[in-house]
C-alpha cells in the first residue's frame, strides 16, 4: 500500500541503522519478541541497550535491551505493547520484512565489566526486564567468570513467564553455551497475580529467606555474590535496597563493584 511504500523509502539518520525484521512472536496481549538482521559493523557487549525507532520524519526513539548475545548473527528484542504507547502502539504491528531503525551506539551498565569478580551472579528481573539477561546468559564469558548464574524472573501471570522458560530451555540446548548453562544456570520464576507453583515478589522472598531456601543456596553476601537488576522504577529501588541490606555496593562501568542496576523499557 502507499503508506508502506513511502515509509520504507525514508532513509535513516546517519547515526542509525535500518534493518529488516526477520521474525515476530507474540506471547500475550502485552508482550512480544522480534528479531532483526545485524549490520556487520555493529558491535555491543552482552547486556547493553540501543535506541529503537520506526522509519518516519520524526521517529520516536525508545531504549531497548538487546536480548541476543554479542556473538549472534541476529538481534533479538523483547517488548511490551502499550495500547497508546508512542512507539509500541506501532511497533507491535511490525511484520517480517518490515524495517526497524536503531541508533548505532549501544550503551548500558548491565555488563560483566561493571562487576568485580565473584562466585555467584544473580540476575533480578520483572516483566520485560528479563531482556538484557537473555543476552548475558547466552554469553560464554558469563560462565567463565561465575560458578553459578541465577536468573530470577517475576511476572504478574504464568503467560508472561513463557519467554523466560523458552529462553532458558534454548540456552541449555545451545551449541556454544549449553553444557556450561546446564551445569551452572539456575532459573527462578514466580508470579504475583496468578496462582503458579511459586508465588511472590523477589524482594519479599529474598528478605524472608525463602528464595535461598527454595534454590538451596546461601544468603547473598558481598564476599561471594554479584547482582544485576532490571525492571520497573519501583522494582529497581526495592531490589537495590535489598542488595544493600545484604551488604552489596552498587557499581558502574567506570567503577565496577558488586551490583548494577538498569531500568527496563516501560512504554
Ligand atoms: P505485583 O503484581 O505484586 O505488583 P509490572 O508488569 O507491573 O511491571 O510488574 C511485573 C512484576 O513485578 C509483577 O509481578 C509485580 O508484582 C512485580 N513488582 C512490581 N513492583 C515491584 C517492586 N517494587 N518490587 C518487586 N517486584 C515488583
Amino acid at each position: 500500500d502507499e503508506a508502506a511504500k513511502t515509509s520504507t523509502a525514508i532513509e535513516p539518520p546517519s547515526s542509525a541503522f535500518a534493518e529488516k525484521v526477520l521474525s515476530v512472536q507474540h506471547y500475550t496481549d502485552r508482550l512480544f519478541k522480534f528479531r532483526l538482521s545485524r549490520p556487520p559493523s555493529f558491535r555491543f557487549r552482552s547486556g547493553e541497550f540501543v535506541m529503537i525507532g520506526l522509519p518516519g520524519e520524526k521517529p520516536v526513539w525508545r531504549a531497548y535491551s538487546i536480548a541476543s548475545p554479542s556473538w549472534d548473527e541476529e538481534l533479538e528484542f523483547y517488548s511490551i505493547k502499550v495500547p497508546d504507547g508512542p512507539l509500541t502502539s506501532e511497533l507491535q504491528k511490525i511484520q517480517v520484512g518490515d524495517t526497524v531503525w536503531f541508533r548505532k551506539k549501544p550503551t548500558g551498565t548491565l555488563v560483566l565489566d561493571a562487576l568485580i569478580p565473584g562466585k555467584r551472579l544473580w540476575m533480578f528481573s520483572t516483566g520485560t526486564g528479563i531482556a538484557p539477561f537473555a543476552s548475558v546468559i547466552r554469553d560464554p564469558e558469563t560462565y567463565e567468570k561465575f560458578e553459578q548464574v541465577i536468573l530470577c524472573h517475576t511476572c504478574r501471570d504464568a503467560g508472561e513467564l513463557t519467554y523466560g522458560r523458552e529462553l532458558v530451555e534454548a540456552t541449555r540446548a545451545d551449541e556454544l553455551v549449553g553444557e556450561e548453562a546446564t551445569a551452572k544456570l539456575v532459573h527462578f520464576a514466580s508470579t504475583t497475580r496468578e496462582q503458579t507453583e511459586v508465588m511472590g515478589r523477589q524482594t519479599d522472598l529474598g528478605r524472608d529467606g525463602r528464595l535461598f531456601e527454595m534454590l538451596g543456596v546461601p544468603k547473598i553476601s558481598p564476599e561471594t555474590d554479584r547482582g544485576m537488576i532490571c525492571g520497573s522504577m519501583d522494582m529497581l529501588k526495592d531490589t537495590k535496597a535489598m542488595l544493600e541490606e545484604f551488604g552489596l555496593v552498587e557499581g558502574s562501568n567506570s567503577r565496577p563493584a558488586e551490583f548494577v542496576v538498569e531500568r527496563a523499557f516501560v512504554g
